[in-house]
């Protein structure tokens, strides 16, 4: 890398280890350590993820680099502090925020999500801002420390929160990682497919969290990823259900038993429908005929028209000719 990148690392480096030794054993760092652990963040995965706190003040930081040799310049160049206006005078970026560092593919430190601890604060997470080093569509959270463990498997776990990334940790999904916002790029999509041949998308169990969920699951099929679908119960994110339910039951009935792509698809399109009316039964025979031409593999179309043509007593030819057309216009 160029001297310049070098001294980015540095810098983030140092202030993941500063914000680390402050959460951990500061008298500043007292509330973020009780709101942790009301969390259920243990000491091992807060040591793991290097969980930190940034003090509420405005030139700790800054301060703090600049006497360890760091050009403050610099350091708002890449995103670690932030820098005024009106004369270009650099000051901490991040406040009063537990700080969870973003690793690189490489495992530099290149990028930091801070969360508030008073809710009435916002925005709830604030996020490095895009620089040379840290681009969102290319990188995913904990990749780096994820990757042994999703190569093993042949398997990756995908969610959208920081914390429900730590939280499956703690219930043994060792082969997680975060999407930092919602629509996945095929950058992503790659650096999934090219160490494992499955995902599995555990997403909020929200409106916003199953759109994102469809969405994204097409991206990983047209990658080449065999897609499954955990789906959570209503309003509820991971982390919110193993607060509920544990850890055990979080990796045994959700992550141990998600849906196949085409069952999700089949539940999502049914949510707005009332199937007993005919008429919606053929709304949904028509979508699901869609998302059937979409399928890479022969086999798999002809299982899922036979399926329909059993479900709702259709004719298998009229199906067939029908999942054509829709396929025709869409190339
Ligand atoms: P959520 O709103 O679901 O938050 O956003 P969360 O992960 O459940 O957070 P907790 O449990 O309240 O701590 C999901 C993800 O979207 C991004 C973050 O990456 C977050 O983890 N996000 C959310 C932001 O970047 N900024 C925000 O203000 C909110
Ligand atoms: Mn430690
Ligand atoms: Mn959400
Ligand atoms: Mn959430
Ligand atoms: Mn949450």
């Amino acid at each position: 890398p160029k001297q310049e990148e070098k001294s980015w690392y540095k810098g983030h480096e140092l202030a993941m280890k500063m914000y680390h030794h402050l959460l951990v054993s500061s008298p500043e760092g007292k509330k973020a350590r009780e709101y942790l652990r009301g969390r259920g963040f243990t000491k091992e995965v807060i040591d793991r993820f290097q969980i930190g706190y940034a003090p509420d003040s405005w030139n700790f930081l800054t301060d703090f680099l600049t006497k360890r040799g760091l050009d403050p310049k610099e350091m708002s160049t890449c995103g670690l502090l932030a820098a005024r206006e009106s004369d270009g005078k650099q000051f901490d970026r991040f406040r009063d925020r537990i700080m969870f560092p973003i690793w690189d593919k490489r495992g530099n430190v290149i990028a930091f999500g801070g969360r508030v601890l008073d809710p009435e604060n916002k925005p709830k997470y604030l996020n490095s801002p895009e620089s040379e080093v840290f681009n969102k569509g290319s990188l995913l959270y904990h990749f780096h420390g994820a990757r042994p463990s999703m190569k093993r498997k042949n398997e990756a776990v995908l969610f959208e929160g920081y914390v429900d990334v730590i939280s499956a940790y703690r219930a043994g999904i060792e082969h997680g990682v975060g999407a930092l916002g919602t629509a996945l790029s095929d950058e992503q999509a790659r650096m999934l497919r090219r160490n494992a041949d499955k995902v599995i998308l555990c997403y909020d169990g929200d409106n916003a969290g199953q759109t994102a969920s469809w969405k994204n699951a097409e991206i990983l099929m047209n990658a080449g990823l065999e897609v499954y679908i955990s789906v959570l119960p209503d309003g509820q994110d991971p982390d919110d259900y193993i607060q509920q339910y544990g850890t055990e039951r979080f990796a045994d009935n959700i992550i141990g038993r998600p849906k196949t792509l085409m069952e999700f698809k089949s539940g999502f399109l049914r949510r707005d429908k009332d199937m007993s009316l005919e008429a919606d039964q053929l709304r949904y025979a028509e979508e699901m005929l869609i998302e059937i031409g979409k399928l890479p593999k022969a086999l798999e179309r002809d299982h899922y028209l036979k399926q329909l043509e059993e479900e709702f007593s259709l004719s298998y030819e009229v199906l067939k000719q029908e999942m054509k057309e829709h396929v025709q216009n869409n190339v």
